[in-house]
C-alpha cells in the first residue's frame, strides 16, 4: 500500500502532499507521512465511535482474529493452487483468471478487483497482482505477459470471505532464474520472516523494519520504501503501517489484538520506483529485479501468529 493512496482514500479528499521536494531522503518523507496519518486518524475517531479504540488502529478480539483465519487460509490455499501453473508459456492474465474461478468457487470475492484507484488511476482491474522481474508490486495482469524462463513472478493475492481479508504474497521462480535472482528470492522471503520474528508485545513497529533492514542490505540488497505493510481485518489497508525499514525502539507500540501485514519489497539496486502509466505498475528505476513476500499476521497476548501460514503435514 502505498502511503499517499492510503492517506487520500482515506480521506475520501485529495490531499496535495509534496514529499519528493520537500524532503530530502525518504526517512523524513515517511516520517512526515506518518504523523500527518496519526493527526488525521485522531481527528477523525472524535467524530466517530467506533470500534477504533486508538490513533486509528482498531484491535481485535478473539473472536474477530478467529473470523480472519479462514480468509487468511484460503489466501495460503490460493498461492498453493497457483504454484504448479507458474511454468514457462502461462500467462499473467491466465493466473488471474484461475485464482478468480478458484476463489469463486470457495466463496469468496477477490479484493483488488475493483480497488479504488488514487489520484487519477482507474480502478484496479484484475483479481490478484503479478509483478514480474522489474516490477516492484501491483502489477496488472494480462495477456501479453507470457512467463519466460529464468524469471521472477511475486503473485499478491487477497481473498475477502466473511468480511475479512487474508492478504498474502510470494515471489516464484519460473524454470532456472540466475543465482542472484535465486539469492534475492531467497533472502527477500527471510527477510519477511526476520521481520516477524521482531513482533513483540510492548516493542515497536519499528523494530519490524529495522530487523528487515538490516538483514537486507547485510546481503546487498535494498528496502523499498514507498510501499509499506498495513493493517488488515474488515477494511483492506487500515493503520498501522509497517514500513519494512527503520529504527529499533521507534513507532507505535504493539499490541495484542493488533492485525497486520508484513510485505518487504527488496531490491537488486536502487531502493527507488518508479510509477508507469497505468498509475498501478511499480518498477525500480534502474530496471533491476525486485522481489516480495507477504504475510497477514495477529498479535496476541502470547506471541505473534501467522494467519497465511499453513504447517504441513509431514509424515515421519
Ligand atoms: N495485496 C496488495 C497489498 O499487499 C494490495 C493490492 S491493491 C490492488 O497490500 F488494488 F492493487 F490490488
Ligand atoms: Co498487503
Ligand atoms: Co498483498
Amino acid at each position: 500500500m502505498n502511503i499517499r493512496t492510503c492517506v487520500t482514500s482515506w480521506g475520501k479528499q485529495s490531499v496535495n502532499f509534496g514529499f519528493k521536494s520537500q524532503f530530502e531522503d525518504n526517512n523524513a518523507r515517511v516520517e512526515a507521512a506518518l504523523h500527518i496519518i496519526d493527526t488525521y486518524a485522531v481527528v477523525r475517531q472524535k467524530s466517530k465511535s467506533d470500534d477504533t479504540p486508538f490513533r486509528g488502529i482498531t484491535l481485535l478480539s478473539s473472536r474477530e482474529i478467529d473470523a480472519m483465519r479462514p480468509a487468511c487460509r484460503l489466501s495460503s490455499e490460493l498461492l498453493d493452487f497457483l504454484t504448479p501453473m507458474v511454468v514457462p508459456g502461462v500467462s499473467t492474465l491466465e493466473l488471474n483468471d484461475a485464482a478468480e474461478e478458484w476463489t469463486q468457487a470457495h466463496g469468496a470475492t477477490s479484493a483488488p478487483l475493483g480497488y479504488p484507484g488514487a489520484q487519477g488511476a482507474e480502478d484496479f482491474p484484475m483479481s490478484i497482482c503479478t509483478s514480474i522481474n522489474e516490477v516492484v508490486c501491483h502489477g496488472i495482469p494480462n495477456k501479453k505477459d507470457v512467463l519466460e524462463d529464468g524469471d521472477i513472478i511475486n503473485i499478491d493475492v487477497t481473498p475477502l470471505l466473511n468480511g475479512y481479508h487474508g492478504d498474502s504474497s510470494r515471489t516464484f521462480m519460473v524454470g532456472e532464474v540466475s543465482p542472484k535472482a535465486r539469492k534475492l528470492v531467497e533472502v527477500t522471503k527471510k527477510a519477511l520472516w526476520k521481520g516477524i520474528e521482531a513482533v513483540e508485545v510492548g516493542g515497536r513497529i519499528g523494530d519490524i523494519g529495522a530487523a528487515i533492514q538490516a538483514y537486507a542490505e547485510s546481503e546487498g540488497f535494498s528496502v523499498v520504501r514507498d510501499f509499506v505493510g498495513h493493517g488488515v481485518h474488515r477494511t483492506f489497508h487500515a493503520e498501522p503501517q509497517i514500513p519494512h525499514y527503520g529504527v529499533k525502539g521507534k513507532g507505535k507500540k504493539i499490541r495484542p489484538g493488533m492485525v497486520f501485514t508484513i510485505e518487504p519489497m527488496l531490491n537488486e539496486g536502487t531502493h527507488e520506483v518508479d510509477l508507469l502509466d497505468d498509475k498501478w505498475t511499480a518498477v525500480t528505476q534502474d530496471g533491476k529485479l525486485s522481489a516480495q513476500f507477504e504475510h497477514t499476521l495477529a498479535v496476541t497476548k502470547s506471541g505473534v501468529e501467522v494467519l497465511t501460514y499453513l504447517p504441513v503435514a509431514v509424515a515421519v
